[in-house]
């Protein structure tokens, strides 16, 4: 583990979190969109995958610009993340509850992801780094954001209430 003491430091060391998680999603998001039956779902899962292979582009260009080495931290709650996720899946044997299960950890997903571009973004202005760093993390950020949108639609929607009803 690498001593964090300059909010550089911070940046870097976020930055390679944020880079784990949107590798595995480019890596695993694919084959949860298989796992549940819900069209919309596993078409905004696939989407998103296409999407997160832009942005794990964009973070590689971050960390040349920084001329820093490209690498991933398993952070905890990223990986922990995914753990809880392979968890459902294991212990969900009914496709409609995998469903809405599998939507709610997305809109976490997003949450988290969103979360973490923010503290990003909020640093890099005081950092004295090149200026096209801030840009390549907001288009990152506006599409989680977009992401969020489309699934807090998708959770909004009558078929998500019905198999909550219809579980209870
Ligand atoms: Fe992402």
């Amino acid at each position: 583990m690498t001593e964090i003491k300059t909010a550089h430091d911070l940046f870097v060391h976020n930055l390679k979190s944020i880079y784990y998680l949107e590798q595995r999603l480019r890596d695993e998001l694919d084959g949860l969109a298989g796992e549940v039956t819900n069209d919309d779902l596993a078409e905004a899962l696939q989407e998103h995958r296409r999407e997160t292979v832009d942005q794990v582009e964009r973070l590689e260009k971050v960390f040349e610009k920084l001329g820093e080495e490209i690498e991933g931290h398993r952070a905890a709650d990223f990986h922990g993340h995914f753990r809880e996720i392979k968890q459902l899946n294991e212990d969900i044997y009914e496709t409609d509850m995998l469903n809405i299960a599998f939507l709610d950890a997305a809109i976490k997903t997003e949450q988290m992801e969103i979360t973490t571009y923010n503290s990003l973004i909020r640093i890099v202005d005081d950092l004295a780094v090149d200026d096209d760093i801030e840009n390549l993390l907001k288009d990152n950020l506006r599409e989680e954001k977009e992401a969020l949108e489309k699934l807090r639609k998708l959770a909004g929607e009558t078929w998500f209430s019905k198999i909550v009803k219809s579980l209870t």
